[in-house]
Parts: C-alpha cells; sequence; structure tokens
C-alpha cells in the first residue's frame, strides 16, 4: 500500500480540474486544501467535487493547517516561483504545471531551494506520456535512421482561449512551445546550445503578443531542431503534439502527431541490394515504430510517473533539473527575439 500524500491544490483555475478529477482517482492523494488569490475560486472547486477541505488564500497557512506534504502548483505562469519556493520551504514536495517558471533566474533558484531542502520539484510535461511519442524515441535512439542531423516540428492551431493567454508577451513560446520544445529532448535524448527566434504576431491574430514564431536550436548532439508555430492560425490544424520530421543518416522518420510513427529508410541499409546505390534518388522502405509503452496517457502518465519517482526515492524523468533545458529553450527564444541575435544556452 502506498503512502497516501495530504495535497493542497494551489491555483482553483480551469487546469486544477484536470488535477482534481485524475487525484481523486488515485488512492495514493488526498485533498487537504485548495488555495486560490480569490477564495471564491476555491470554494467554487471546493462545492463542485464534494471536497471536505480547507480553502485558503495563502499557502504557508493551507500547508500548516492541513499538515500537507505536496502542492500541486496549478497557478499562472509568474506565480510559479512564489508557490513552488513557499511550499519547498514548508516542507512540502511540488508538483507544478509548466513552465516551470518566468525566468532563469528564477528556475535555477527553484533548483536550489530544491537541493536545499530536500524536497521534490517535477513539473507536468503530459506530452511526454503518449505511446506514440514514446514509439518515436525508440525508433531514433534504436538507431532506426542513423543519427539524427534535422528535427523538424510545425505547430499550426487556431484555439480562443480568452484569460491569461490573450494578454501575454508571448503566449505561443512561454505557454505552449515549452512542451514541443520538451517533446523535441526528449525524442532525440540532447540539449539545447543555441537558438535563434522569430517571433511575430500575424494579421489576424487576437492575441495581444506575439502568436506565432519560427526558432532554429544547434542541439548538444549536433543536430538542428527547427520549430514553426503558431496560436492563431485558422484552419489545417496540426495536433497539439506538433507533427514532426526527424531526418537521420539512413532515412527519415515521421510523426503527425496522431496516427503511429514510422520512418523511410534506405532500401541498402535494410537488405543489402546493390543496384539501390546506384540510382539518382535511392530506393527506401518503409519501416513500422514498434508500439512497446502501455503506460497511462497524458496528464495521469505524468502524474503516475511523479508519484512514483516519490515513492521510489528518485528524481523523476520531468524533475526540474531536468526541465531546466526546456525552461532554456523557451527563455533563450524569447531573448533572441528581442535582441534579434542567437542566444547561447549553455
Ligand atoms: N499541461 C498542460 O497541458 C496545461 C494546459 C493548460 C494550462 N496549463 C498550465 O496550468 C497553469 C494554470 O493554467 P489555467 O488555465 O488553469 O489558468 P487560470 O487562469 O484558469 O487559473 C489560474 C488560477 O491560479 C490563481 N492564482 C494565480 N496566482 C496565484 C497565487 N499566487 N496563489 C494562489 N492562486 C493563484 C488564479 O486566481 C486562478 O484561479 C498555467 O501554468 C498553464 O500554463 C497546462
Amino acid at each position: 500500500m502506498s503512502k497516501q500524500h495530504r495535497i493542497v491544490v494551489a491555483g482553483c483555475g480551469g487546469m486544477s480540474n484536470v488535477w482534481i478529477k485524475d487525484l481523486l482517482k488515485r488512492d495514493d492523494a488526498l485533498i487537504v486544501g485548495l488555495v486560490d488569490v480569490y477564495i471564491g475560486q476555491a470554494e467554487k472547486i471546493r462545492d463542485a467535487y464534494g471536497l471536505d477541505c480547507g480553502v485558503y488564500t495563502a499557502l504557508a497557512e493551507a500547508i500548516a493547517d492541513a499538515e500537507a506534504d505536496l502542492v500541486i502548483d496549478v497557478t499562472i505562469p509568474d506565480s510559479h516561483f512564489e508557490i513552488s519556493t513557499t511550499a519547498m520551504q514548508h516542507g512540502c514536495h511540488v508538483f507544478g504545471e509548466k513552465p516551470m517558471a518566468s525566468t532563469m533566474e528564477q528556475a535555477r533558484k527553484m533548483i536550489e531551494t530544491a537541493d536545499a531542502t530536500g524536497k521534490s520539484l517535477s513539473v507536468m510535461q503530459n506530452r511526454r506520456y503518449d505511446a506514440n511519442i514514446r514509439a518515436l524515441r525508440e525508433l531514433i535512439s534504436s538507431g532506426t535512421i542513423g543519427r539524427p542531423g534535422m528535427i523538424n516540428a510545425d505547430f499550426f492551431l487556431g484555439p480562443h482561449f480568452g484569460g491569461f493567454r490573450d494578454v501575454m508577451e508571448s503566449p505561443l513560446i512561454l505557454d505552449m512551445a515549452i512542451h514541443t520544445f520538451d517533446q523535441a529532448r526528449f525524442i532525440i535524448g540532447a540539449d539545447p546550445v543555441s537558438v535563434y527566434c522569430h517571433e511575430f504576431n500575424p494579421p489576424g491574430s487576437w492575441y495581444k503578443g506575439n502568436a506565432s514564431a519560427v526558432c532554429i536550436y544547434e542541439m548538444s548532439d549536433g543536430s538542428v531542431f527547427s520549430y514553426r508555430g503558431s496560436w492563431c492560425a485558422e484552419g489545417a490544424s496540426t495536433s497539439w503534439e506538433a507533427d514532426w520530421r526527424i531526418i537521420g543518416e539512413k532515412g527519415t522518420a515521421i510523426w503527425d502527431g496522431i496516427q503511429a510513427p514510422y520512418a523511410e529508410v534506405l532500401a541498402s541499409e535494410l537488405a543489402a541490394d546493390e543496384t539501390a546505390e546506384k540510382k539518382f534518388i535511392r530506393d527506401t522502405a518503409r519501416v513500422e515504430a514498434a508500439m512497446g509503452w502501455n503506460g497511462k496517457l497524458g496528464h495521469e502518465g505524468c502524474l503516475d510517473e511523479m508519484f512514483l519517482a516519490l515513492k521510489e526515492g528518485r528524481p523523476a524523468e520531468t524533475d526540474c533539473r531536468d526541465n531546466i533545458h526546456s525552461m532554456a529553450m523557451v527563455l533563450g527564444a524569447i531573448e533572441s527575439a528581442k535582441s534579434g541575435r542567437k542566444v547561447m544556452l549553455s
């Protein structure tokens, strides 16, 4: 029987519904407090789920009052630093929403706080928890297409959120692209070295800040990751997982973010075929990705990993010390867009 964690959920807006529904399914989770700067929000969520717990506006008070050992940070990005550090300093582990922080300085201080308190801080990167992305990662790491040289991700959607995203300076890069950047690191197993980003707000955008961007990253394995994205693209949407093309020495891997990934690999690599070598455009053969992962999907999959890591006393896959590299991709892109220059990240 797993330990039952006493949980305070901080931030009772839209996304807290997803967390609370998933937490209520777990034997190892008990919600003992809800916090929001607007007490009415916390009361609304308490009543909606029939929770028997206190509602608060101050996190430290909630932790002490409810004897919590775990805080879920579902507040807005600008509050993540304050909530996470307060939680760890008051003896709690933290599962936080992305993005981990609003600045690199904050992210570094959050890691320092985790080191100093011995508490764990892991970040919700739910898009890693998907059988297709795990199969794609395996397709690459097993060498099917050889060493990857170029990774392309296209992300084009037109969601009308309303709320904080509509008035953020960089809604696409800060609030969404963290997922795609984290996915890129996860798929190829490399970290960013530099970035050049052009961020802009195209005609027809309903966002105040820049809702579109093109970014070029040099990665630690020598490959180049290119990202083209927009959150104000009406029509012909890609999936939320993005549309991927990864080109390696021996072939290309494709994943549309929805169906199973596959590769097209030089036929000469798959079977000794000397005639294939002589053609102008070489013959290739399709290789299906092996689907071997059967964990829970998305948010629930990431939660499983976070709770298991706590139980096993190890950092979660999405521990803050890993996640800071995805944060660096986000904040480096914004710095590059502002300065008009390539920014070194390591
Ligand atoms: N992982 C995902 O796929 C995913 C999807 C959507 C949102 N998110 C993330 O979840 C977070 C919350 O998003 P949302 O859509 O629920 O936002 P929201 O604006 O609907 O809710 C945020 C809530 O936090 C409260 N809040 C803000 N600062 C606070 C503080 N210091 N203390 C206590 N409460 C505070 C607000 O009053 C609000 O009720 C964001 O970081 C967002 O990027 C993640």
